[in-house]
């Protein structure tokens, strides 16, 4: 393979994403919910905020170095908990977890993967976080907990915006519930896909196809591929879940998907001691706000009531500028999801490393062009914000 270093920026890896996997694959990825409005402006929204630099300041070194719950990592952003990825890249978590641990930065682990937490722990240096649906009910995700704190996962991170699985239309037109379903009656309209692209079809068959998901242990064993969307759909967490996820954890708590100033309270009141703002990158309710133009609103309601909840963001970062302007904002840091994932579909390991080390460079050259010598110097005089993500909310 080529080196990594061909491609760009994280569109290119996009394209090689495209190239490398097959049709159902690559949209798994690529695609949102419904008319893919909010996937579109996550990104877009990035651009109605503009940069303030200081000009003929000298910053030959910056410190990218962040704190995140207590942890020190070397970038301001953590690899997102991205499902399925074994069907990107034979071990895919492993893989983007270890390229995350060299990188000195974080991976967050989804329910809904293809390789057992222990595995993906002991694959990386870095810390790792286990992602939880309640998908199977308590006694399934107490023994997700179990397996999560036994091999040192550092945080849970408990999806809230998933009470019914989105409509994905790319993934019912690629078919892929029939994929999923293992019946070759039910493969066979969509295999065609899986031909046009045979190095990726002879790499996903020697990584045994993605068929079981290990972290999710019912009673009958690994809970199959194709009762995902129905797990997902009786999985919903709710404000007294989550104290009951806290207790049974006891460690550090992060809520993923809050949205609103009354969200990030109810977090709070529930023990959250960091929330993600996020949409799920546009993958759940179409027509919901950037993540990006709700920050404002959010930071605004932890300042409020409790300053030492962390908030981080996620959807949409696609450059280092957008993870400038979210830090500029109130983030802690950021969470990256597509920009990696797409990098893990185009080359693999080196693939997700070349994606850290693209958004790294990017902030680096952004933060000189800002005349600012580090991340934790970044403050709301760096950017111009419309007027109206910064009306404070009832
Ligand atoms: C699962 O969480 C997904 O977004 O596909």
């Amino acid at each position: 393979m080529a080196s990594a270093a061909r491609f760009i920026n994280i569109a290119d890896l996009r394209l090689g994403a495209k190239r490398r996997l097959p049709r159902v694959a690559f949209d798994y990825i690529d695609g949102g919910a419904d008319a893919e409005v909010t996937l579109r402006e996550n990104n877009r929204a990035f651009e109605d905020i503009a940069f303030r630099p200081r000009s003929a300041v000298a910053t030959r070194t910056c410190d990218l170095a962040t704190t995140v719950l207590g942890t020190t990592l070397d970038l301001p952003f953590i690899l997102a908990p991205v499902g399925s990825s074994r069907m990107f890249y034979p071990r895919g978590e492993e893989v983007a977890a270890h390229a995350a641990g060299e990188a000195g930065t974080g991976y967050i682990l989804s329910t809904l993967s293809g390789c057992t937490v222990k595995d993906v722990k002991a694959a990386t240096r870095g810390p790792v976080w286990y992602q939880l649906y309640l998908v199977g009910g308590h006694d399934v995700a107490m023994g997700a907990i179990e397996r999560a704190k036994a091999v040192g996962c550092a945080a849970l991170v408990v999806t809230i915006d998933t009470p019914v699985a989105g409509l994905r239309e790319r993934d019912h037109r690629n078919g892929m519930k029939g994929l999923a379903s293992s019946k070759p009656l039910e493969m066979l309209p969509h295999i065609l896909q899986f031909l046009a692209r045979p190095r990726w079809l002879a790499a996903y068959l020697a990584d045994g196809g993605l068929m079981k998901f290990p972290n999710v242990v019912l009673p009958s064993g690994p809970m199959p591929y194709a009762d995902v969307t129905a797990a997902l759909e009786a999985s919903m967490v709710s404000w007294d879940d989550l104290r009951w996820i806290r207790d049974a954890w006891q460690g550090k708590v992060v809520v993923k998907g809050v949205h609103t100033a009354d969200d990030a309270r109810q977090a709070m009141d529930a023990g959250a001691d960091a929330v993600v703002v996020s949409n799920h990158g546009g993958r759940q309710l179409d027509g919901v706000a950037a993540t990006i133009r709700v920050l404002p609103e959010i930071v605004a309601a932890v300042q409020r009531q409790n300053p030492q909840v962390e908030v981080l963001l996620d959807s949409g970062i696609r450059r280092g500028g957008d993870v400038v302007k979210a830090l500029c904002m109130g983030a802690r840091a950021v969470l990256i999801g597509r920009a990696y994932a797409y990098g893990l579909g185009a080359a693999g390991g080196p693939g997700v490393t070349r994606a850290i080390q693209i958004l790294r460079t990017d902030i680096v050259r952004t933060l000189q062009l800002l005349g600012v010598g580090s991340t934790a110097a970044l403050d709301g005089s760096f950017v111009d914000v419309p007027p109206a993500w910064l009306t404070p909310r009832p």
